[in-house]
């Protein structure tokens, strides 16, 4: 059987990373977080010292970045010169300046050719992969098996980020998150596609639907495009 490629995109809160572990693990795929590339540059910068809109000193970053990704859903191992950085990649130091290194083109096109070698080489060894981004559905894997673009509305995205890094989705906690989220995907918007799905890309919106109920939509999407 020819190894299968399942495409994931969607903005923050969208629930793409948890669906997408999930969805994996339900058919015992490989993961790979394309987001957690961008964020390792990020770290790796600013650990050395490169300032991140010096854009030749990043992208150089990003050619001789040290890094080790697992593929395992249930262990999606970051490291950087072997030491852990899966915690690193999620401060939200990092998250506030990601941006900066992810609107990088330069940055992106090494990203990207890293991204189809990783995609192609988990999807062999694990008879399938799950790869989730911003520009997986459109540049990164345009060819997949299976592209999916998850959405939900802002209000939906902002409750659930919220309650993610503030443990709350009350009203202060939604406007402390808003700033962050909001203007990340503006930012993004600007290099990759997003919101709306492009041709042939299947749209489901998780507005309405829990965790489990994004997950078996999810399931059904890509046991449906698979039979076909
Ligand atoms: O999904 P995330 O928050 O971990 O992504 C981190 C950053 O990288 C965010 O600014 C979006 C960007 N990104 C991107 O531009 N293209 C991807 N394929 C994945 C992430």
């Amino acid at each position: 059987m020819q190894p299968v490629v399942v495409a994931i995109d969607g903005p923050s809160g969208s629930g793409k990373s948890s669906v997408s572990r999930a969805v994996a693990r339900h058919f015992g795929y490989g993961y790979l977080d394309t987001g957690a590339m961008y964020r390792a540059v990020t770290v790796y910068c600013l650990r050395q010292g490169i300032d991140l809109s010096d854009a030749d000193a990043v992208v150089a970053a990003a050619e001789e970045l040290p890094l080790g990704l697992g593929a395992d859903p249930d262990d999606p191992a970051v490291t950087l010169d072997e030491e852990d950085i899966a915690a690193a990649i999620r401060t939200s130091e990092v998250s506030a300046v990601v941006s900066a290194v992810a609107t990088n083109l330069g940055v992106r096109a090494v990203l990207q050719d890293a991204q189809r070698e990783l995609i192609d080489a988990i999807a062999e060894d694990w008879g399938g992969v799950v790869a989730e981004g911003r520009d997986i559905t459109t540049v990164v894997a345009p060819d997949a098996d299976v592209r999916v673009l998850l959405t939900a509305s802002e209000e939906a995205r902002l409750a659930r980020r919220s309650t993610e890094l503030h443990g709350s989705a009350d009203e202060a906690a939604v406007a402390a998150t808003h700033d962050q989220i909001v203007r990340r995907d503006r930012d993004d918007s600007t290099v990759s596609q997003f919101t709306e799905a492009a041709d042939g890309v299947v749209l489901l919106d998780t507005s309405a639907l829990d965790f489990d109920g994004s997950v078996g939509a999810l399931v059904e999407i890509v046991t449906a495009t698979l039979a076909r």
